[in-house]
């Protein structure tokens, strides 16, 4: 998969792609990252990105030239997601990840910017994608949260390919609860059921686990989950 970043500010993405697993997915040759600064697909000498609205107000608006021009050069050859990231895209969730994961390339666009000209939105981008409903400086947190989760889905980016079978979300459910030695710490006690070697028993708490926490911290999680029988008779105990 290619990745690319479109951002006046470069740096911030130094350290981020090249630690943990999206590093090694990259060391991998799973995943190819390039960063590059819109500004030197600017027009003017100045290197100028930006101009005052149309119309009047405050603030300053994402001319449409120097981003048209970076997209264009790096498409070169692909059908690529063009992502814008800001406040007023789609809700992103686990679902959308599974779906960018399948795409052989993406572009991510990151502004600082009171606003993105809106030919940039009618005829460049494919998707705008929020990370929820609040407002950053920027789109480059919201664009390494969406790498973060893309990555990690890539065959072989973890070392344990069953781990991103059974996150939170991608069954539908939240996790269900971790432990691991010592059997007793300062006399809290591990289930006795995961000591018991039972292995249906334990699948079988674990998915009850999972139904519980899904059921008091995110309900509406299960509203939109077709519940098998075992899965009713669980919530039901
Ligand atoms: N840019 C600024 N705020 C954002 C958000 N919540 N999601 C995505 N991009 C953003």
């Amino acid at each position: 998969m290619r990745i690319d970043i479109l951002t006046l500010f470069p740096e911030m993405f130094s350290g981020v792609l090249q630690t943990s697993i999206l590093g090694k997915a990259a060391e991998k040759g799973i995943v190819q990252y390039k960063v590059t600064n819109f500004r030197d697909y600017s027009e003017s000498k100045h290197g100028t990105v930006d101009d005052t609205p149309y119309g009047g107000g405050g603030g300053m608006v994402l001319k449409p030239e120097p981003l048209f021009r970076a997209v264009e050069d790096i498409a070169q050859g692909t059908k690529p997601r063009i992502i814008l990231m800001c406040p007023q895209g789609r809700p992103y969730r686990q679902a959308i990840a599974e779906e960018l994961a399948r795409e052989e390339h993406l572009i991510f666009i990151c502004g600082h910017y009171e606003g993105y000209d809106e030919r940039i939105r009618e005829h460049l981008i494919t998707d705008e994608i929020s990370i929820g409903d609040y407002v950053l400086t920027g789109g480059e947190l919201a664009a390494m949260v969406v790498i973060d989760s893309v990555v990690r889905l890539q065959p072989g980016a973890l070392g344990n390919e069953t781990s991103a079978v059974t996150d939170s979300f991608s069954t539908g459910l939240l996790e269900y609860p971790h432990y691991t030695r010592p059997a007793e710490f300062r006399g809290w006690k591990v289930p006795e059921i995961l000591l018991s070697g039972h292995h249906a028993n334990i699948e079988r708490w674990r998915l009850k686990e999972s139904l519980r926490r899904t059921l008091q911290r995110r309900p509406e999680l299960l509203e939109q989950l077709e519940l098998t029988k075992e899965m009713s008779e669980l919530l039901a105990e």
